[in-house]
């Protein structure tokens, strides 16, 4: 679709790590934008999402909100599900009576982490934490409406602006501490949300349905990435790799979650970029602001 001119609501898109760059990139394309909050739109409020969906009569809608809490979600289980697996194909349903795109965003952690190879589209989710089952919940209830204009995007191990994330809180404590200890045997696919949001809307703009993988180039481990950002920002800081048994959490995450990104290449003609260099120009944004 034209995104100039169109006018998308998204959710999450005041308030959320990935929504916020969201709502910048479309209104960089020309589109007019609703972002909303939980406080403006309660996804679990069908009667509500209906009137603002009336109300703000969109083109497209795009869900970047959910419960993103990987270990508190191990204790609110059923608030997970409530908005991972439940709210997403009510709201499709919303937007399918519209006739509309609906773009909604799923995890990594979907995926066990038990290959050693990139995970495509078709490999078969089988989370181990209540989080990733919560979202493979919502990918499949979506898949079993079969409406045929949702694009599933996968995505992974998020940074950027706008809300705290790994890169931003490693950084904070490697100004204050002489050494810190990072996992480093949890490899992943580091993605910056202003990539991650312009490579949607690239899939968005092709009208192209289904599920894709959307990262950033390059993989890392957790030790990888906060090495990196420390050293770009300068900081004297050790980097200490340690294993994931020495920092114990209350969600398992999966061990290898590398997002293969052929279809997206394929689809689009677009490698995305490394994710070093993204990294390079988030850590120039936070130093000049
Ligand atoms: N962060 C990552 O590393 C990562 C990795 C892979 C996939 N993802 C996926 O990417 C998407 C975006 O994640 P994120 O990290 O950007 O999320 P986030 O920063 O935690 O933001 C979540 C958003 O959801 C909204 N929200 C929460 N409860 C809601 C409700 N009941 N009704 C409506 N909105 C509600 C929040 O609004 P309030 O601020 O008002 O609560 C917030 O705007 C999610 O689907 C997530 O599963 C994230």
């Amino acid at each position: 679709m034209n995104l100039k001119g169109a006018k998308a609501v998204v959710l999450g898109g005041k308030t959320g790590l990935l929504g916020q760059a969201l709502t910048n990139a479309l209104q960089n394309e020309g589109a007019s934008v609703q972002p909303l909050s939980s406080q403006d739109a309660d996804m679990l409020d069908q009667n509500t999402m209906n009137t603002i969906l009336d109300h703000e009569q969109p083109d497209i809608v795009f869900n970047a909100a959910a419960y993103t809490q990987v270990d508190l979600a191990e204790e609110e289980e059923e608030k997970a599900f409530a908005l991972n697996a439940t709210a997403p194909v009510l709201t499709a349903r919303l937007v399918a009576s519209r006739n509309i795109p609906f773009v909604h965003f799923s995890t990594d952690f979907v995926f066990n982490g038990r290959k050693n190879t990139p995970y495509h589209e078709e490999d078969r989710p089988n989370a181990k934490s209540v989080y990733g089952i919560s979202k493979a919940g919502g990918e499949k209830s979506l898949l079993e409406f079969g409406y045929d204009k949702t694009l599933i995007v996968r995505i992974s191990w998020l940074f950027g602006p706008g809300k705290m994330n790994f890169v931003q809180k490693i950084l904070e404590l490697a100004k204050d501490k002489d050494r810190l200890n990072v996992v480093s045997d949890q490899t992943g696919s580091p993605s910056y949300t202003p990539d991650v949001a312009a490579s949607t809307l690239e899939l968005v703009k092709r009208d192209h349905f289904g599920i894709v993988h959307v990262a950033n180039s390059g993989i890392a481990t957790w030790f990888d990435l906060a090495s990196e950002a420390v050293s770009l920002a300068g900081l004297k800081c050790t980097v200490q790799p340690i294993s994931t048994s020495e920092y114990p959490t209350k969600a398992v995450r999966p061990p290898y979650s590398v997002l293969d990104l052929t279809s997206f290449c394929e689809i689009t003609g677009q490698t995305p970029r490394h994710w070093r260099q993204a990294l390079q120009e988030y850590i120039t944004e936070l130093e000049s602001t």
